[in-house]
């Protein structure tokens, strides 16, 4: 239950499955360090770790929880415990402003009409919901 009961947040249903069976690992680990190289350059980069390499490694550890999400291995749970996302986000600062430059970041990873990262179109739409969903969980200021 929200402890801010005056205003629910909605429930958030998973992704489809269909994209880690396309995507697998390697795929979210490519698509999660795009949007992370965008996260490095965007408003809310002093959030983010500040060198590529970091920036690629905290990609990396995200990626594994989108893997679990997206019907693969729960590799992030075996590895960190609960992902329990809204308490993780806690030591930052979200507020509504950053959470729309985090939702930019992954909209132009996602709908990049090249679709560097092969994000399956029939996925898209979905995956996008998702996002716009279940970030509205982490705005905390
Ligand atoms: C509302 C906008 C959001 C902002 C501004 C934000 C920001 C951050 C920041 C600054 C970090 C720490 C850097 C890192 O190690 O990656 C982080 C970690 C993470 N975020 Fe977010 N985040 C947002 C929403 C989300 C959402 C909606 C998800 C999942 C769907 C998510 C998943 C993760 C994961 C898996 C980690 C790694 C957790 C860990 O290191 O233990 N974030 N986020």
């Amino acid at each position: 239950m929200n402890e801010n009961s005056r205003s629910p947040l909605p429930r958030v249903p998973l992704p489809d499955p269909g994209i880690y069976l396309a995507l697998k690992e390697e795929g979210l680990t490519r698509l999660l360090k795009a949007v992370y190289r965008r996260l490095g350059k965007s408003p809310i980069r002093d959030m983010f770790p500040k060198t590529d390499q970091e920036l690629d490694l905290a990609a990396e550890k995200s990626a594994l929880f989108f893997i679990g999400i997206c019907g693969g291995p729960p590799l992030f749970e075996r590895l960190y415990g609960p992902p329990q996302m809204r308490a993780r986000h806690q030591r930052f600062s979200i507020h509504a402003r950053a959470r729309e430059a985090w939702l930019d970041c992954w909209k132009e990873v996602l709908f990049d009409e090249s679709n560097p990262v092969g994000f399956p179109e029939e996925f898209r739409q979905g995956f996008w919901d998702y996002l716009e969903a279940f970030s509205l969980w982490m705005v905390n200021a």
